[in-house]
């Protein structure tokens, strides 16, 4: 008989429309999980939930989590939440500081930093109720900031490993990914 640790659980996970997120929501849903998976692409996030509902339960939910108006939509799959919310989302852009766009950089911000920032704010309450974990996928950028090209993208994953660090009250997991080397590193914050 297949063990499924996590069949009394139900995770949300952003950006599983695509790439990690999607691998995530996936592998948790082989786990037990029940998902919510949000994303904006309509055809992809079919796709993710098609995959999940193979093996579990799954709800999709279609928002720009730039847009704060859209974020009280999660709240009703937040019925469901119970133990896991994973910040996959985010975007990367590359350019020299001479010629990069502020514009750019305020793009990056609002999705790989206020965004996260603010659902974990509005799902806090069930969240500590369930005494649940927080995922944040970082970067290596997040920890080393000089490699040519990416400031403004270091910027983000930097603030975001701020974020994590400092979300007492749960555990708040922040996992550094490595294109190349597929390193893997955590932090925890104890409760
Ligand atoms: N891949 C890498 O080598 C690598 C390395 C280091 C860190 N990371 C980090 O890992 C995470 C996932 O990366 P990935 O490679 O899986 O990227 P990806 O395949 O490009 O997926 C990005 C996801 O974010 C979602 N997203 C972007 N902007 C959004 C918005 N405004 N509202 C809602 N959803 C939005 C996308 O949704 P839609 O497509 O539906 O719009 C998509 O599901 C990111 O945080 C990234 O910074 C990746």
């Amino acid at each position: 008989m297949k063990l499924r640790p996590l069949a009394a659980k139900s995770a949300l996970v952003t950006g599983a429309s695509s790439g990690i997120g999607r691998a995530i929501a996936v592998a948790l849903a082989r786990q037990g999980a029940n998902l919510c998976v949000v994303g904006r692409n309509a055809q992809n996030l079919t796709e993710t939930a098609d995959a999940v509902r193979q093996v579990s339960s799954v709800e999709s939910i279609r928002i720009d989590l730039t847009d704060d108006n859209a974020l009280g939509s999660l709240l009703q799959c937040s019925h469901q939440l119970n133990g896991i919310l994973v910040h996959s989302a985010g975007i990367f852009h590359q350019d020299l500081m001479a010629q990069a766009s502020v514009a750019d950089f305020d793009r990056q911000y609002a999705i790989n930093v206020r965004a996260p920032y603010v659902l974990t704010q509005l799902l806090l309450p069930k969240l500590i109720a369930t005494q649940g974990q927080l995922v944040f996928i970082n970067s290596s950028a997040g920890v080393v900031g000089h490699r040519l090209k990416v400031g403004q993208y270091a910027a983000t994953k930097h603030a975001l490993k701020a974020i994590a660090d400092n979300a007492y009250g749960m555990v708040a997991i922040a996992i550094f990914e490595c294109p190349l080397s597929r390193l893997l590193s955590s932090t925890e914050v104890a409760a």
